[in-house]
């Protein structure tokens, strides 16, 4: 079995070089990766991408700091897309208090509504949530049939803990940067049944390649990284995050 990326970003304009060698890389060494929107545009790429290789599953949505494109018109284009089987969940989306393009009302409104429709597509979501960790979790707390990934878990161990019942935890790049100390607690502390890996590429590149371009299957640093913590080998790493991924998105 293989590794998982649950979270890249294969649409940027960073990989507008070498695209095809990237996606045969992923082809080569990963099970599978599930490429996120964050706006319209993005999120069509997005399906394009999966509709063109049966390796890469395709995530739609408005990400909080695009949000300000949300409409009606954007939404029921949303919905129509989410109708294809390779679009596996409704994100990235959440709330962003660093970023601030709109503000906190308006955010949890739009936030609040592709959570809605993420309930009649009856998929599952992906969080975006920066410095808004407690907004974050008080609305996921209104919506108790939501199901899906916290990406980039940024929060503490205790809040963690109130997360997983419903919401695995996405683990990537930032893990094995020297200053990683939350995180180090979060992956040492919750079950590794609750721990999906991804890259968030082409950001957050992991060591040792930090400061340079990320691409999906540097998610073997993160993998090797969490084994190293949990003292457990990188094969029962890979295989029972391989199959969280597929529980998280309900391939297979
Ligand atoms: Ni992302």
């Amino acid at each position: 079995m293989k590794l998982v990326d649950t979270h890249c970003h294969l649409d940027n304009e960073k990989f507008d070089e070498d695209r095809l060698e990237v996606i045969e890389r992923i082809k080569e060494n990963l099970e599978f990766c599930v490429n996120i929107g964050y706006d319209l545009a993005s999120s069509k790429k997005s399906l394009e991408l999966a509709k063109e290789y049966d390796f890469i599953y395709a995530v739609i949505g408005i990400h909080p700091i695009d949000i300000a494109e949300y409409d009606e018109e954007v939404e029921k284009e949303l919905e129509l897309l989410g109708k294809n089987p390779k679009v596996v969940a409704i994100g990235e989306i959440g709330l962003d208090y660093h970023w601030m393009t709109e503000p906190k009302e308006v955010q949890q409104e739009r936030f609040k509504k592709q959570l809605e429709l993420a309930e009649r597509l009856n998929k599952p979501v992906v969080i975006h949530t920066r410095d808004a960790m407690e907004d974050t979790v008080n609305i996921l707390k209104e919506y108790p049939n939501i199901t899906g990934v916290i990406h980039c878990y940024p929060g503490s161990l205790e809040t963690a803990k109130q997360l997983v019942d419903r919401f695995y935890l996405g683990i990537g790049g930032t893990l094995t940067f020297k200053n990683s100390k939350k995180a180090v607690e979060v992956v040492k502390d919750i079950p590794l049944d609750r721990i999906v890996i991804e890259t968030d590429c082409p950001y957050l590149t992991p060591e040792p390649f930090r400061g340079k371009r990320n691409e999906p299957i540097y998610v073997e640093y993160v993998a090797k990284k969490i084994a190293e913590i949990k003292e457990i080998s990188v094969e029962d790493v890979t295989k029972i995050t391989t199959e969280n991924a597929k529980k998280l998105y309900r391939i297979g």
